[in-house]
């Protein structure tokens, strides 16, 4: 027989993404509905590592009043952070080395000092890792899902993919015109980590001629094959949307920084890379636009906030059921609840023989696929 919750805190952690604040208002308004108290936590777990670093000791009441209006706001009204991993914690030693330390620990024991009953964690595949700790350590937790790459298995989607897809849409559709009166090459970087759903999904919905993607190692010759047959056709301007993780066959991800405190290695850089093979290869015009971290700003769509909400109150409902470690899943129509142990490590990938894949097959748009004639 579980405890009656009285008070409950939530995180949100990794980097932002649309919606999350959707999430934050849903988790304090059902909380409020069941008499609960809620508390918001800084900065990931920050709030609760570093208390001395903020007036309001790192943990906040969350009331109605504190968190209207607040749906369609992009970022995170807690903050967050996808540095400082509370498991791999970079401590500075007295002869100035850094030594990575796991203080899941400390976090448990903040939270119970705070008479905080059960913890809503919401966050990407990292956070994933650390809720899993967190739960095994005794706390009382649900996590929700988050992330712009829609990478996370066991949910159909999450809140913040299809604002991405929206923006990135609308950015290759932009570059249209442009590509035509120059009649340029144009390479159009997104993120998306190792999963190429945002590169799939905006260069379907925005008519990209060439997408590649990680799940398809290329071969940049196809590319450059694709860039001619345009130009024989008197079509000579062409469109790339490339998956900041795509790779050559054979060849690795472009990595832009290893960070301490940070287990992931930041990738980008790809577009230029594949641009200056295109501009050797093609003697074209090419241009490069890094979409980058607009993809993680603004209003999230409607059907982000509405996601988030579901979300945030499925989580509240969910403890009040008496759930525990498990995640909130998306599983149409309706949402669902898998333990957090099958969700961590898995990663959904974009399947290459699926319909999307298809579809943009038959529209004609190449993945300059290494391993196929085409
Ligand atoms: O996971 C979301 C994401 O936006 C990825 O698409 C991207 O690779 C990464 O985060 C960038 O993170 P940072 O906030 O460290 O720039």
């Amino acid at each position: 027989m579980t405890n009656k919750i009285k008070r409950i805190a939530i995180s949100t952690g990794g980097g932002d993404a649309p919606g999350l604040n959707a999430v934050i208002r849903a988790v304090t308004l059902s909380g409020e509905k069941r008499g609960w108290k809620v508390y918001g936590i800084r900065d990931g777990y920050n709030g609760l590592l570093s208390p001395e670093e903020y007036e309001d000791g790192g943990i906040i009441r969350l009331t109605r009043d504190r968190v209207r209006g607040i749906t369609h706001l992009g970022g995170t009204i807690l903050g967050t952070s996808n540095r400082n991993h509370p498991m791999h914690y970079p401590l500075e030693l007295p002869d100035g080395t850094i030594e990575e330390v796991d203080r899941t620990d400390e976090i448990v024991r903040t939270l119970w000092l705070h008479k905080i009953d059960a913890l809503v964690s919401v966050g990407g595949d990292g956070s994933l890792v650390i809720s899993g700790a967190l739960h095994d350590k005794g706390m009382r937790l649900i996590h929700v899902p988050k992330t712009i790459d829609n990478d996370l298995d066991k949910t159909d989607v999450t809140f913040g993919f299809d604002t991405a897809v929206g923006f990135a849409t609308e950015g290759v559709d932009r570059l249209h015109s442009t590509a035509a009166s120059h009649g340029r090459v144009m390479v159009v970087e997104v993120m998306g980590r190792y999963a190429g759903w945002i590169a799939l999904h905006s260069g379907v919905a925005a008519s990209a001629d060439v997408i590649l993607i990680p799940e398809i190692p290329y071969d940049i010759n196809k590319v450059a094959q694709k860039i001619k047959e345009r130009d024989d056709m008197g079509r000579h301007f062409t469109i790339v949307v490339v998956a900041e993780g795509a790779k050559p066959a054979g060849g690795t991800t472009v990595v832009h920084a290893k960070e301490a405190g940070k287990p992931d290695e930041r990738l980008g850089g790809i577009g230029e890379k594949v641009a200056a093979e295109i501009r050797a290869i093609t003697e074209k015009e090419t241009r490069v636009v890094v979409l980058g971290h607009l993809l993680r700003g603004g209003t999230p769509t409607a059907l982000d906030r509405l996601r988030a909400l579901r979300f945030g109150a499925a989580a509240v409902r969910g403890l009040e059921e008496g759930q525990d470690g498990v995640m909130v899943a998306l599983e149409p129509p309706n949402v669902k609840y898998v333990p957090i142990s099958e969700a961590i490590g898995k990663m959904k990938h974009v399947p290459i023989d699926g319909d999307t894949v298809m579809t943009a097959r038959d529209l004609g748009i190449t993945f300059a696929d290494a391993n196929t004639k085409e």
